[in-house]
This record gives structure tokens, C-alpha cells and sequence, in this order.
């Protein structure tokens, strides 16, 4: 393994042990992270991404090591370094390094990673069978609008489905269905979408977001708000949504079919669209950038 590795202003590859024990991602959870897609060495809205990647951090009082040109910046070089075409970026940025302590001192230098890594995005066979989950309960911290990466109730659950022969859990907490393990959830409904509406009990999902904006473009009504844990079964189509999946259709919950058991006609409208929307993201040309804004160096 020896994917490209940005780690604190410098370049090497993940061979390379960089991270100290005592950063306070490692010990604490103390860190956000994002992750989004590549295709033909272009990036996927990345900006979209360093946007979330930006209010996140904000929200815990990390300081953010880039500015957007300075983090597109970085990007453009990972992914000129990079041998593969197609992938995907992991970025964290914690809080840093010190002594373990809970409590923090104010404005620690923060640790900031970004590497590439292949992956396997689902194919058109996968895209039409759709995906299998089950549901689980929310174990989760209180403020899941940030991408923080205290992922072990996530992880827990995913895995729970994994043993159920599943591939993704829907996350219930008080009576709500709120979203996938690592996934947003969508339902349609007498022609119309339902989906939880932007608050702490979700992440503000970049292909939600987009795929909100593509279904009103095509006159497709949105209803942003819980759905009933009872109402659960009382739909016609249901599909999730992230970076590595798209619009990937669901056919079961809980081993029960969801619809005709055949991708549903408005997953598939809204899969094509958002599917033509990264190719167009691809074919875009770089931008010019300046040389001015990249992240100080240390180490
Ligand atoms: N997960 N909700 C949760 C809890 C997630 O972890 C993710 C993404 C999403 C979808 O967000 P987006 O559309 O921005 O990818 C929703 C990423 C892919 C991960 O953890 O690997």
C-alpha cells in the first residue's frame, strides 16, 4: 500500500507512519474528515465538500488549514501524484497533537491528512439490483450535522447488517427514520420525495443536497421531514444516496421488498441525473490557481 499521503504541508505515501499517538483525532475522536470521489483525476464537488469540511469545523473550533482555493489547490497536486484515474480523497483535520489532556489548549496547530485511495464504485448491474438494509437503532453522538470521525456506532451497525446479509443499516431514533449507517435515506411516495430535513440528527449529505436540487429542477416534489418508524412500509420506491453509492436503490428493508421489487421509476430518473451531473463535474476544465493560499508547513 503506497497511496499518495499529503500529511501537515508535505508529501509522502501512507507506508509512512506520520501520525503521532497523542493527536488528539487518534485519542479523542477530536477531528472531522470528508470524503469525496474522483473520476479521470477530476474531483467530484469537492468544493461542496470543503464547504461541509469547513462549517465542521467551525462547530468543534478547529481551525480550518485551508481556504477553498488553497484546499482545491492541494487536491489538483494529490491527484497529479496519484496513478489511478478513479478513486476516492480521505481528508482529516483534528484538533492536533499534545499532551493527552481533556482539557485543550485554545488554538492548537491542527493535524490536516488527505491521501487517495482505489475504490470499486458500484456497477450498472449493482446501480438496477439496488442494495439491502436493516434497521438499526441511532446510537449516536447528539450533533451527527457534523462529519466527525467518532464513527463506531456507525460502524457497529453496519456491521450488524453485514451478519443479516444486508449492505447498509437505517438508522431509527425516536420512532424517526433519520439516515443510512453512512448514507442519506430517501422515500418516494405517491410521486413525491421524503427525506429528513437538515438538523443535528443528520449530515447534511452532499448528493442529498444535489439530488434535492435535481428532483425540483424535474418538478419533483420534496418534503423534507422524519419519517414515521410506522410509515416505514407505506412507500413505493426508496433509495439512499453518498459519495461512493450515488442514487443506489434500496430493495429491501428488513427483509421485507420494497415496491415491485424493481428499481423504481423516480430512482431511476433521479440516478441518471445525478450520474450525467458527475460526468459533467468530470469533464470540467482545472481551474487556474494561485500560489499564494496553500496551508502552512510543519513538521
Ligand atoms: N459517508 N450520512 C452519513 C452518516 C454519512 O457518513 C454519509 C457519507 C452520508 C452521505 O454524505 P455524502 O453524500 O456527502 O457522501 C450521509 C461517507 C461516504 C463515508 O463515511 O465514507
Amino acid at each position: 500500500m503506497n497511496d499518495v499521503l499529503f500529511f501537515n504541508g508535505r508529501w509522502t505515501t501512507t507506508d509512512e507512519r506520520v501520525l503521532g499517538v497523542e493527536d488528539r483525532g487518534f485519542q479523542f475522536g477530536d477531528a472531522v474528515y470528508e470524503v469525496f470521489k474522483f473520476l479521470r483525476k477530476r474531483p467530484i464537488l469537492a468544493i461542496d465538500h470543503f464547504r461541509r469540511l469547513d462549517r465542521g469545523l467551525r462547530e468543534i473550533d478547529i481551525r480550518n488549514p485551508w481556504n477553498e482555493s488553497g484546499f482545491l489547490r492541494t487536491v489538483d497536486e494529490l491527484l497529479d501524484r496519484t496513478i489511478f484515474d478513479d478513486g476516492i480523497v480521505y481528508i482529516q483535520v483534528s484538533r492536533g497533537e499534545g499532551e493527552r489532556a481533556h482539557f485543550y489548549p485554545d488554538n492548537m496547530p491542527p493535524t490536516a491528512l488527505m491521501y487517495t485511495r482505489r475504490f470499486k464504485f458500484p456497477d450498472e448491474v449493482k446501480k438496477e439490483l439496488g442494495i439491502r438494509l436493516i434497521t438499526a437503532p441511532d446510537l449516536r453522538w447528539k450533533q451527527c450535522q457534523v462529519k466527525s470521525v467518532n464513527l463506531l456506532p456507525n460502524a457497529l451497525a453496519k456491521k450488524r447488517a453485514q451478519r443479516k446479509g444486508a449492505d447498509e443499516a437505517l438508522l431509527v431514533g425516536d420512532g424517526e427514520v433519520r439516515e443510512g449507517a453512512s448514507s442519506s435515506f430517501f422515500v418516494v411516495r405517491a410521486g413525491r420525495l421524503i427525506t429528513h430535513p437538515l438538523d443535528e440528527h443528520i449530515l447534511a449529505g452532499v448528493v442529498r443536497d444535489r439530488v434535492i436540487g435535481l428532483a425540483l429542477a424535474a418538478k419533483i416534489r420534496v418534503d423534507e421531514r422524519p419519517l414515521r418508524e410506522a410509515e416505514l412500509f407505506d412507500m413505493d420506491e426508496a433509495f439512499i444516496t453518498s459519495t461512493t453509492m450515488g442514487v443506489m436503490p434500496i430493495a429491501e428493508i428488513d427483509g421485507r421488498v420494497i415496491g415491485n421489487s424493481r428499481r423504481g421509476e423516480i430512482t431511476t430518473r433521479l440516478q441518471r441525473l445525478f450520474d450525467d451531473l458527475e460526468m459533467s463535474e468530470m469533464s470540467q476544465q482545472r481551474r487556474e490557481t494561485t500560489v499564494s493560499d496553500s496551508p502552512p508547513r510543519r513538521r
